[in-house]
């Protein structure tokens, strides 16, 4: 086509464009407008006990025969008492509560049904720290639309996700539910992730409302002790803690939830300074607040609250909507209004934002809407689900180390021993918050290599040890398999309730007797592909040390044994990069990447710089780490300029070649230091990735556009913004290994 005749085509597109667009969005306030006048006139109509009741939350529980409410909370529900519920889902079962809640209450306001979907429904994805290590936030976001498919076919409409919270400490549980320990790689999987749950519309019935969580800063916990203290300066709280929830909210998240943890002194729960300052006024947050399970009264446990009124009062003032589970808003607030404690404006404004969401689903207009069986019957585990779980799971998995190229193993292999407690279980491999996940819906490594080899291969199996425990009389038969074998591939880690929330751990280390089984299979001479499932870190030294293959895949779901097998055959050549430090030892934590330089850095030849004197500085596996089965090679990093000013953009360009033998994906990364500023600044910071697939030899430029977003930080006075001065580019496969330049900002 010529230039001449483009142009107009070119001006038409963008006039229709900009025209949809604009229309689009007055659709969108006018749309806002009617609900406001809804809700205002549905207010109106309301006591100030149907509004409380509207700000409560309860559980419904589980039996062996399946989900029920407790007496007290159906004769709530019945009354216009309660809001919203969690845990119930099913059709069936969620229909009749709704009916409850619409037919047999004076003004008919239909539930809103949560659940914790954290990474899938039925069929469940990798942990989200697994996912992080995709570096494809792109897959996230298909696996939380697949979650969310599943989960509203089932009566659901929210979900309290994403979890968001920077994990520096591997000691906490928690740190398989969020994204690891960097705030940018974990805001671009905090959107992703709300995309997911959210897609376009939240009044489409095949999304529910994302929660983001826990506001704030709940990952800090000292020690790694879940539900501790936090201590945290508020320049470190916006640097690197907050941004996450941030991303959250610019992608559009209806809620949030409030953390467990303190910040400065003050229960979350009742932190004006996270909830009035930060959500509603800084970032004019227009959704509406959850309490975590029962933080309002323990804010009297903290020494916070003087009692169940003073802690109801307290969460009212920082502006909390909705209680969850403790039942004090519905016990305390009527009376703290009577008193004049709390204006009923308050509670309107609580309210208002409740209703607002009730809305914006669409259940008011169809308080069934989501209830659908027949979609539940053809969505839930389908084929095309369970697709996009063994690619998030191949996506998912970390190469760590491969001595003389021993992976991929030849679909040829005449003996092959698959060893390990975790090797042929599946209960397991759904990790920690699996949602309506079954044991029964899993493809276990066993299964996933047998599928995957024909009749030509021998696999000798043996169980070898249990998870836990001290027991070896297992130990023979897993010595015997191996030695019959050209290859062991040993499946061992933690259990699924090892992390996840209240599963804090002191040690790092494989439980049990795990890591001497591993022993004993290397000492058989075999080469050992140890594969680990896990949702933390662990403290593998000597395997990294003996042991020539090792593959992190963390928990990866419904589809590990088929996305492992994947990977061990070479069907695919993984990818995956590590979201989070490991440390060669539990002494280095908390360790992270992005740590200051000190006064007095490291220096091997004096003893009185900052260092252990029984251990290295370095951790076993760096930030950003991990291999493929083909080798990249980076050459010709280039700035666009080496000085330029606060508002230019700079561009970063850098060759990469794949120099192995086959096609591969490589995750490139760059980072920034600032090299002096009116506060200390980290070493090394991350702000862009790219992921590329070359063929064997094929060389790309791959570029990054870095603007003034990605030099400023929060200077002393707490304002974030650019500080003219010496910057350090650094660009390569992990934070550890890249090659720099550097440039330098000018007034
Ligand atoms: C407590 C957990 O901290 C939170 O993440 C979860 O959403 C709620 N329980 C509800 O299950």
């Amino acid at each position: 086509m010529s230039q001449k005749k483009y142009y107009p085509l070119l001006v038409t597109a963008l006039l229709a464009l900009f025209f949809t667009q604009c229309t689009n969005r007055s659709k969108r306030s006018s749309r806002g407008q009617v609900i406001d006048q809804k809700v205002d006139s549905l207010l109106s109509k309301m006591t100030l006990e149907e509004k409380v009741g509207q700000m409560t939350l309860f559980t419904s529980g589980m039996t062996t025969t399946g989900p029920t409410m407790r007496d007290d909370y159906k004769k709530l529900i019945n009354q216009g008492k309660v809001g919203a519920v969690f845990n119930a889902f099913g059709t069936d079962y969620v229909r009749k509560l709704q009916k409850m809640a619409v037919e047999n209450t004076r003004l008919g306001i239909p539930l809103l049904f949560g659940f914790d979907v954290i990474h899938g429904f039925r069929t469940v994805f990798p942990i989200p720290l697994g996912e992080a290590a995709s570096w494809n936030p792109s897959i996230a976001e298909q696996s939380s639309r697949v979650a969310a498919r599943e989960a509203t076919a089932a009566g659901l409409q929210w979900t309290y996700a994403p979890m968001v919270d920077i994990a520096r400490d591997p000691r906490w549980g928690r740190i398989a539910e969020g994204a690891g320990e960097d705030p940018y790689l974990g805001s671009k999987f905090a959107a992703a992730r709300v995309r997911g749950f959210q897609g376009d519309r939240l009044s489409d019935s095949t999304t529910v409302v994302a929660c983001v969580k826990h506001f704030a800063a709940y990952g800090a916990a000292i020690g790694g002790r879940d539900y501790n203290t936090v201590n945290m300066s508020k320049r470190l709280l916006w640097q690197v803690y907050l941004p996450p929830y941030k991303a959250a909210l610019d992608a559009g998240v209806g809620s949030v939830m409030t953390s467990f943890n303190e910040y400065n002194g003050v229960p979350a729960t009742g932190n004006k300074y996270l909830f009035d300052t930060i959500l509603r006024d800084k970032w004019n947050f227009k959704g509406f607040v959850v309490t975590d399970y029962t933080a309002i009264p323990e804010m009297i446990t903290h020494g916070y609250a003087a009692g169940k009124e003073d802690a109801a009062y307290k969460a009212i003032q920082a502006n909390v909507d909705m209680d969850m589970q403790s039942g004090l808003y519905l016990s305390e607030l009527p009376k703290l209004v009577k008193e004049g404690k709390v204006k009923e404006s308050q509670i309107n404004k609580s309210v208002r934002r409740i209703l607002k969401m009730k809305y914006r689903l669409g259940l008011f207009a169809d308080p069934y809407r989501y209830i659908d069986a027949d979609r539940e019957k053809q969505e839930i585990l389908s084929e095309q689900n369970k697709e996009i779980a063994r690619k998030a799971g191949r996506e998912s998995i970390v190469l760590l180390k491969n001595k003389n190229s021993v992976l991929p193993l030849s679909k040829d292999i005449k003996d092959l021993a698959v060893i390990g407690p975790l090797a042929d279980n599946k209960r397991e491999l759904l990790g920690p918050w699996s949602g309506a996940g079954r044991g029964e819906d899993n493809v276990t490594v066993l299964q996933g290599i047998k599928d995957k080899l024909g009749n030509g291969t021998r696999i000798h199996y043996a169980q070898g040890t249990e998870m836990t425990g001290s027991s070896q009389s297992g130990f023979n038969k897993a010595i015997q398999a191996a030695r019959q074998s050209d290859a062991a591939i040993v499946v061992l880690g933690e259990k699924a309730s090892m992390s996840g929330e209240a599963s804090s751990r002191a040690t790092l280390d494989l439980p049990g007797n795990q890591q001497d089984l591993l022993k004993a299979v290397q000492k058989t001479g075999t080469p050992v592909i140890f594969v680990m499932m896990n949702g933390r870190p662990l403290t593998i030294t000597w395997a990294d040390a003996h042991v020539p293959a090792i593959l992190e895949t963390w928990f990866l779901g419904t589809e590990t044994g088929n996305a492992i097998a994947d990977v061990v055959f070479g069907d695919y050549n993984p990818a995956g990069k590590l979201p989070v430090t490991f440390p060669r030892t539990v002494g280095q934590v908390p360790y992270f990447y992005n740590h200051k330089n000190t006064g007095r850095p490291k220096d091997p030849d004096n003893k009185f710089t900052s260092k252990y004197i029984d251990v290295q500085n370095s951790p076993l596996y760096p930030f950003g780490y991990g291999l493929s089965y083909t080798t990249f090679d980076y050459s010709n990093l280039t700035l666009s300029t080496d000085s330029m000013s606060v508002d230019d953009t700079l561009k970063v360009s850098v060759d990469v070649q794949n120099t192995g033998d086959r096609t591969g994906k490589e995750v490139v990364q760059l980072y920034t230091r600032d090299m002096t500023g009116s506060v200390t600044r980290p070493v090394e910071e991350l702000h862009g990735f790219q992921r590329i697939t070359l063929n064997a030899g094929d060389k790309k430029s791959v570029s990054f556009n870095l603007t003034k977003e990605d030099f400023s930080f929060y200077n002393k006075d707490l304002n974030k913004v650019v500080e003219p001065g010496k910057f350090k580019i650094f660009v390569g496969t992990n934070s550890q290994k890249t090659m720099q330049d550097s440039l330098e900002i000018v007034d």
